[in-house]
């Protein structure tokens, strides 16, 4: 079973055995960066005592560690560690050549970790890098590679899946690699590292709470489902919380994880490489997904978007659950909107489901675009008016103004500032509905309720469209409470 190993980077012993305090009962052991240390602190690494095994690093800035001293120093107090005989593992860059350490290595029985970073991207030869690392069979080979985007988390799943059962640490940095760290016990990593809530000691570490409570990263084994989401950015996604909780709460042995991606003809071979049984689709993707499909449901031919994407035995499915998503919420706030004026923000694949349902459900719709090419294409399919999203639609937005449907991921992070309405004067008798939930009030929903209208973010949506995910990937109803 992967270990979880919380990464800690402090500047007192103090305070690294708050943290270990803390964070006890949720990590298997501790990496222990003597290079954040204060010099003071650092010589006394030899008094060290912690009940669970202990990784001893004391990391060069140009390996992503602090240190930028001189060598010797870093040697001794290397040294004085492996010789205490208060850690289990220490951790040696590849290019560490000391024969001084080799002999306390030697005498004390500890076991290496042999490290190696790269923070431009994974190298095309991962496999025999980390093969080739190790100096004998007591030392762990170690590899923590910057993944910058999907062409390199195929690389990287590619080259782990080269290496079978050896014993190894292998792990992805930035968001493209988070889901790396997730899956440890999938592609065989000995560990992964954490940092305490509230800090992140390398790109992508999150908290052991969050690995344990959303992920159960201590409970996965190899043969779990591995479910997903795909989307740009995705790292602020909720999905994930909602899909885990109801795998654990029917205690299902299936962990859903995210996958920021830049690539989707790329996505398609990690899916076929991990075995992944399924995957909700997100901005900017509903509708570049289909043609890599190898069908898809009548709602997604209606909408022309697709959000979820199954495996049916070799086959991948598309489906539109967005549809369902979108409208209970606002039936359920509103009432009927049979014959209501509505204005819909954009013309992606949100859109899409947003409109199709509206029509469906008696609505007279106008689509608003920045780009008024793509609002008349979807105006003609779903036969409704259009206008390009600028001053000049006031007049438009005035008279379709029973409600208004915001669905681009303007003002969603990184985009949280701005608001795709900022020529527009609310008259207060407006209904808002904004599909994004994350931030949970948006700009624009926040000078919508000022004006005195009633609003409504995406947060149920979010809820609706995945408990219908939730049943096509695992075939059960989502567990309400
Ligand atoms: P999704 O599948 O989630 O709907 P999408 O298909 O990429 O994502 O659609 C994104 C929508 O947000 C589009 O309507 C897009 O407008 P354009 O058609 O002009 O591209 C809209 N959008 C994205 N960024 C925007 C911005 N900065 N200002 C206004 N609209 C924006």
């Amino acid at each position: 079973m992967s270990k979880l190993c919380l990464t800690i980077t402090e500047t007192s012993l103090e305070s690294v055995y708050n943290t270990i305090k803390n964070n006890f009962d949720n990590i298997d052991l501790v990496e222990l960066r003597v290079d954040f240390l204060d010099i003071s602190e650092q010589c006394k690494i030899d008094t060290f005592k912690c009940n669970k095994p202990v990784i001893l690093t004391f990391r060069k800035k140009i390996d992503g560690g602090l240190y930028c001293g001189d060598e010797s120093y870093r040697e001794k107090i290397l040294i004085q560690g492996i010789k205490s005989g208060n850690f289990s593992y220490v951790d040696l860059e590849e290019d560490l050549h000391s024969t001084d350490i080799d002999k306390a290595v030697l005498s004390s029985g500890i076991r290496v970790i042999r490290s190696f970073h790269d923070f431009n991207g994974v190298p095309q030869n991962l496999a025999d890098r980390i093969k080739n690392i190790i100096r004998n069979s007591n030392e762990i080979p170690k590899a923590a590679v910057m993944i910058n985007g999907t062409n390199e988390l195929l690389t990287f799943y590619k080259e782990v899946e080269k290496l079978g059962f050896i014993t190894k640490i292998v792990l992805g940095m930035g968001s493209y690699g988070f889901n790396t760290r997730i899956l440890a016990e999938r592609i065989g990593s000995y560990l992964t590292f954490c940092s305490k809530e509230g800090s992140s000691a390398a790109p992508g570490h999150v908290s052991p709470q969050l690995l344990n409570d959303i992920y159960r990263f201590r409970k996965i084994e190899r043969n779990w489902k591995i479910m997903g989401i795909i989307g740009n950015p995705v790292m602020h996604t909720k999905s994930p919380l909602i899909h885990n909780r109801g795998y654990k709460e029917l205690d299902l042995n299936a962990v859903y994880v995210p996958f920021e991606t830049n690539n989707l003809e790329q996505f398609m071979e990690i899916c076929k490489l991990l075995n992944i049984e399924g995957f909700s689709v997100t901005v900017p993707f509903k509708n570049d997904i289909i043609p890599l499909l190898d069908g898809v449901t009548e709602s997604v031919k209606q909408i022309g978007a697709c959000n979820t994407v199954t495996r049916v035995g070799d086959k991948w499915i598309g489906d539109n659950s967005d549809y369902v998503g979108f409208i209970n919420p606002l039936l359920q706030a509103y009432g009927s909107i049979q014959d209501k004026q509505i204005s819909v923000i954009g013309a992606g694949g949100a859109a899409k489901a947003a409109v199709f349902a509206l029509k469906s459900h008696g609505a007279k719709v106008v689509i608003l675009n920045r780009t008024l090419k793509n609002a008349e294409v979807l105006a003609k399919d779903f036969n409704t008016d259009c206008a390009e999203l600028s001053i000049d639609s006031i007049d438009t937005l005035n008279r379709f103004s029973d409600i208004i449907v915001q669905t681009t991921n303007v003002g969603m992070h990184p985009l949280e500032s701005i608001n795709p309405l900022d020529f527009y004067t609310f008259s207060g008798n407006e209904f808002v509905y904004d599909i994004i939930y994350s931030p949970e009030k948006t700009i624009l929903l926040d000078k919508a309720e000022k004006a005195g209208c009633r609003i409504l973010n995406g947060w149920k949506m979010l809820e609706e469209q995945a408990y219908r995910q939730f049943k096509l990937f695992t075939g059960l109803e989502y567990p309400l409470k």
